[in-house]
């Protein structure tokens, strides 16, 4: 396998929200970026959206080379066969099971077999995805946040077959981005989505419910829970559509995710209410 001293060469699968993102810390990390998007417009798109955010950050002195230096690391393509020498490519397309099974076992047949293949997919199995290659143990979610070029955290995503050594690749690949991670097996909606997505439907519930009105609800959620965005602004900045896909993959998998838990059910009736009681998940003083 690949080791992270011999990475030169990222190649990024979507040039959208997230995969631009990706391209930009990689090549921010130094790293050349080829990133692929089915149409020349996309990939345009995908190119001004890292010029202007790189204009954005060095307007703040949030970077430690010039915007050129770094915007002069990424290649732009129509082509996968462009991606053939990358080191690990993070894959980042439509959140949809055939395009990413499509593009693995593309990756699969034009890169090395020592290379490490991601999938930043939020919800769908990287077990399956992994499947469509001859490779599934080199095959790991790195599941990044949006905007990635803001969002600190990575989610790093194990497979039924990802070996522990591309596990270990994977954080350290993302730490050279300057990304702190954590893991979660590969269980629908890994920790984040399989939590942020019931809030967020149930803030769009609220609102439909007229439990209050949009402003109230993010604004109850932002300084009653001290979370930096409401569940209504968060699903506008995520994207619906993405919050839909993910949505409806966790029902067809999880079904009813509002039943409370059992565990929550017993402690409450222990009378380990968290904190204030010393003892809830946790233990405090
Ligand atoms: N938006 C978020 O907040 C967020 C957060 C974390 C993870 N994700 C995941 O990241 C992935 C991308 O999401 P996004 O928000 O960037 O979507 P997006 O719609 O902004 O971008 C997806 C891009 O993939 C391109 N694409 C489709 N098929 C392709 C192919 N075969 N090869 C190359 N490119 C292809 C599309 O043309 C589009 O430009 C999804 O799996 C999504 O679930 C999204």
């Amino acid at each position: 396998m690949r080791e992270l001293s011999d990475v030169t060469t990222v190649g990024v699968v979507g040039a959208g929200t997230m995969g631009n993102g990706i391209a930009q810390v990689a090549a921010t990390a130094g790293y050349d970026v080829v990133m692929r998007d089915i149409e020349r417009e996309y990939v345009d798109n995908g190119l001004a959206a890292i010029d202007s955010s790189l204009d954005r950050l060095a307007a703040k002195d949030a970077l430690a080379a010039e915007p050129a230096t770094i915007r002069e690391r990424i290649t732009g393509t129509t082509d996968l066969a462009d991606l053939a020498d990358a080191d690990v490519v993070v894959e980042a397309a439509v959140e949809e099971m055939a395009v990413k099974r499509d593009v693995f076992a593309d990756l699969d047949a034009i890169t090395d077999d020592d290379v490490v293949l991601a999938t930043n997919t939020s919800t769908l199995s990287v077990t399956e995805i992994a499947s469509a290659t001859d490779r599934a143990a080199r095959v790991v979610g790195l599941h990044f946040m949006n905007p990635v070029p803001v969002m600190d955290g990575v989610e790093i995503v194990v497979g039924e077959r990802t070996a522990p050594a591309v596990v270990e690749f994977a954080h350290a690949f993302a730490a050279a981005l300057e990304k702190e991670t954590w893991e979660a097996d590969d269980k629908p909606g890994f920790v984040t989505n399989r939590i942020l997505m019931p809030w967020i439907n149930e803030g769009i519930r609220a609102y439909d419910e007229g439990v209050a009105a949009k402003a109230d609800i993010d604004r109850g959620m932002t300084l009653g829970t001290n979370v930096p965005m409401g569940p209504l602004a968060l699903a506008d900045h995520i994207g619906l559509d993405v919050v839909l896909d993910a949505t409806e993959t966790l029902h067809e998998e999880l079904g009813d995710r509002y039943t409370p838990a059992y565990l929550l059910k017993r402690k409450v009736a222990a009378g380990d209410l968290g904190k204030k009681t010393g003892e809830g998940f946790y233990a405090y003083e």
